[in-house]
């Protein structure tokens, strides 16, 4: 039986199929975006796709492409991404997404915004009715801003824990922000909550990403699913 290792290598490695040679690729972060990643160096390397470029959604992503002779380019000669391929931490039945359990979610959304085709990908567990069931929805902030926006997400009705990394120090995005892990709970209306979190002064981004996702690639112990947008 595949375990959830080998679940997140099928969904990153489904998505792949949908490259073609010449394309634009957005590379994400996480323990299932790397599959991806590590089938478009082998795919590229046998010579199956040609003439790829990628913008990488984070530092150890961009380490990890550039181990596998992954063509690097940024915005400043392509602004326009043809697929991008992500992790997400959650997955609702439209298609909108909780990201950034990596650190990564300013980054990824900004590859994710200008990208024609962005694909989840992601085991089944990711699957919820309702975002917020079962992750926080983590809020970059600038430090000098950690407390007037701590007690602001409180007062949204989070219970907010400050992200700290191995070394239990705060931890510091690419970016060289802190995350603010926002627990909310089952979440009503995400929309509204995106727009109020994005209110408060020294906000940069939050994980939630709506209607932005256009496909989402769930494995399962019973196959792959494939949602598109209608
Ligand atoms: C990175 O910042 C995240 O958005 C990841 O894409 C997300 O946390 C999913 O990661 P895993 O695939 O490792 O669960």
């Amino acid at each position: 039986m595949a375990d959830m290792t080998e679940l997140k290598r099928q969904a990153g490695e489904k998505a792949v199929e949908f490259i073609q040679s010449g394309m634009v690729v957005g590379l994400g972060t996480g323990s299932t975006a790397v599959h991806a990643v590590r089938a478009v160096g082998r795919l590229l390397q046998a010579g199956q796709l040609q003439n790829i470029v990628a913008i990488p959604t984070s530092e150890v992503t961009a380490a990890e492409a550039h181990s596998l002779q992954i063509p690097l380019v940024t915005f400043d000669t392509h602004p326009v991404i043809d697929i991008t391929i992500d992790g997400a931490d959650e997955a609702d039945p439209n298609l909108d997404v909780i990201k950034g359990l990596g650190g990564a979610l300013l980054r990824e959304k900004i590859v994710a915004a200008v990208s024609k085709r962005f694909v989840i990908v992601a085991d089944y567990s990711k699957r919820v009715t309702q975002l917020g069931t079962q992750a926080p929805v983590p809020v970059e902030v600038i430090p000098f801003a950690e407390r007037p926006v701590r007690d602001y997400l409180q007062s949204l009705g989070a219970r907010v824990e400050k992200r700290l990394d191995g070394d239990k120090r705060p931890y510091r995005t690419d970016e060289n922000n802190i995350i603010l892990d926002s627990y909310f709970g089952p979440i009503a209306d995400p929309h509204q909550l995106a727009a109020a979190i994005r209110q408060q002064p020294g906000v940069v981004e939050h994980g939630l990403f709506l209607n932005m996702a256009t496909d989402v690639i769930l494995a399962t112990f019973d196959g792959i699913e494939h949602i598109t947008r209608p």
